[in-house]
């Protein structure tokens, strides 16, 4: 994780050191490429376990771009509909989704089976655990490794479950604090005062704490950072519904909820956003205010996992629930830190909200033109 933000913290000044100084838009360096590539590695990384280089993180970044794409257009659900006719029907859209398939096959699978052969030698990595997977079949007692189909398309999914919600949040995260100069200085002040340097706030391969002990400390329900990552997540949830659900219940009664009845067997989905915005939750909804999850406040010791009690669910609960939410929790936090402090740092301050002489986030008001969930353009370093 540390050199991954080492990198994209290098390439953001750099970026705005060849900018030319002058601080007005168009010598803006534009934040979100430069994190949606950093995500990406981090979570190659995390899934094959080994660093790959420019050209074939390229590749894998346009194919699971093509994925979503398919995905979240008409484009492959249309296939759910009488498969065997609009297979036929829409025989090039088919051929284009087998093409992406196929080759996400040929580049993943040397990958996950070399995680076999890395046994000691790579770090732990979802696909290592893929390769252990026994799936359950008749007769009763049986079962079957995943399939070399199977492992690519969990890994495929993976790989777009993590990286852009979690780049998501970062970014809108970061647009909250060139909003607010006085969250962006209790952040600094917190990881400074702390006694470290972000580089701290870091977990170890094994998934243990590696930070230091007055990080690891800070990480209860009161530190500041927490708070700004978890407000982040309740006002900009990256994701505004949850995975399709289906209604179950084990009496012959139809469930209700809050007097309503909803069929058995019926599709719901949870409105994410609105949960996290409800008024009779949360006080002024709609303002950025960390301090609602300090001690006192509405939020404080928050139950993320929605067992004691649900007041937001940007990772979903129960069964289904995303099983990546602490380690998204802890990249955000470590990623913000570090971005706080590098662009104070360039800004040549300490707790100035980045406007001192040397850098500074902005703001720029232009429309997203990949996808709506995400902040207006968020211009990253600019030299003044
Ligand atoms: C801020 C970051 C993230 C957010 C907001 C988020 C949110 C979600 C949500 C809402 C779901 C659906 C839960 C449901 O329908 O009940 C989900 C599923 C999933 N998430 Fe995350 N997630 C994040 C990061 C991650 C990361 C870092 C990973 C991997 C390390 C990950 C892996 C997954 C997977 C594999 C699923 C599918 C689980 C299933 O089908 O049962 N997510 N996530």
């Amino acid at each position: 994780m540390r050199s991954v933000c080492d990198d994209l913290v290098q390439s953001l000044l750099l970026q705005a050191a060849g900018s030319g100084g002058g601080g007005s838009d168009s010598e803006a360096v534009v934040l979100r490429p430069l994190l949606r590539r950093a995500m990406l590695e981090l979570l190659v990384y995390r899934c094959f376990g080994v660093r790959l280089g420019r050209e074939a993180l390229d590749e894998i970044q346009e194919l699971q771009l093509q994925v979503l794409h398919s995905i979240a257009t008409t484009t492959f659900p249309i296939f759910d509909f009488l498969p065997a006719v609009t297979k036929r029907l829409f025989r090039r859209r088919w051929a284009a989704c087998v093409a992406v398939r196929r080759r996400q096959e040929e580049l993943y699978l040397p990958l996950i089976h070399a995680t076999r052969d890395g046994d000691g030698v790579l770090p732990p990595c979802y696909a290592r655990s893929l390769l252990a997977v026994r799936v359950p079949e008749p007769p009763e007692g049986s079962s079957r490794p995943l399939t070399d189909a199977e492992m690519t398309i969990l890994c495929s999914e993976f790989l777009n479950a993590s990286g852009h919600t979690t780049g998501t949040l970062i970014e809108w995260i970061m647009a909250e604090l060139v909003r607010h100069h006085d969250i962006q200085a209790s952040v600094y002040a917190e990881v400074k005062e702390a006694g470290c340097c972000p580089d701290e706030l870091l977990l170890n391969e094994d998934g243990g704490d590696d930070r230091l002990p007055a990080m690891q400390s800070s990480s209860s329900s009161s530190s500041y950072l927490k708070a700004v990552v978890l407000e982040g997540l309740r006002l900009h949830s990256p994701a505004h519904f949850l995975i399709p659900h289906g209604v179950q219940s084990e009496s012959d009664a139809e469930p209700e909820v809050d007097g309503y009845t909803v069929p058995k067997d019926a599709e719901i989905n949870f409105m994410v956003t609105e949960i996290g915005g409800d008024v009779k939750v949360w006080t002024r909804p709609l303002e950025f205010c960390p301090e609602r999850f300090l001690e006192g406040g509405e939020g404080y010791d928050i139950d993320i996992k929605g067992i004691k009690e649900i007041k937001m669910i940007p990772f979903g609960v129960g069964r289904r629930m995303c099983p990546g939410y602490s380690l998204a929790m802890r990249i955000a936090e470590y990623f913000v830190a570090r971005l706080v402090m590098a662009t104070v740092a360039a800004a040549g301050g300490g707790g100035g909200g980045g406007h001192g002489r040397g850098a500074r986030f902005h703001y720029r008001h232009e429309a997203s033109t990949t996808c709506s969930h995400h902040p207006k353009e968020l211009i990253g370093v600019t030299q003044q």
